[in-house]
């Protein structure tokens, strides 16, 4: 199982070689999330409408393994725009992965480019 967490590495945006075309700003829902293929890896993007960005992480929840956080609710934190897994709740900073409610876990993020 540990494979499959290692997959999942956060990329800054100064460090994209080649930027994956996910899909059409309007495949994704206003204030959810969505899923997307990127070779053997499944990632969550979201629009998030009242902040007006977009973020992507990694769709796998490091908690119990389960592909689920582009299901997940949006919202923010103090400020910090998150991703709450929709099985046990717990939340990720859609920033820098970072889990907010103190436990280990932490997922990857994504820069995002919307193209006109
Ligand atoms: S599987 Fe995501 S919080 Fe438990």
């Amino acid at each position: 199982m540990q494979n499959i967490i290692e997959q999942y590495n956060t990329v800054d945006h100064t460090n994209v070689k080649k930027w994956f075309l996910a899909g059409r700003t309007t495949d994704f829902p206003a204030d959810g999330g969505a899923c997307v293929k990127y070779e053997t890896r499944q990632i969550a993007v979201f629009h998030f409408t009242r902040i007006s960005k977009w973020y992507a992480c990694q769709n796998l929840c490091p908690h119990k393994l389960e592909m689920v956080i582009s299901r997940g609710m949006i919202g923010e934190d103090e400020g910090i725009p998150k991703v709450a897994c929709p099985l046990h709740k717990k939340t990720f900073s859609l920033e820098d992965g970072g889990n907010l409610n103190g436990d280990d876990y932490k997922i990857a993020v994504y820069p995002v480019k919307i193209e006109k």
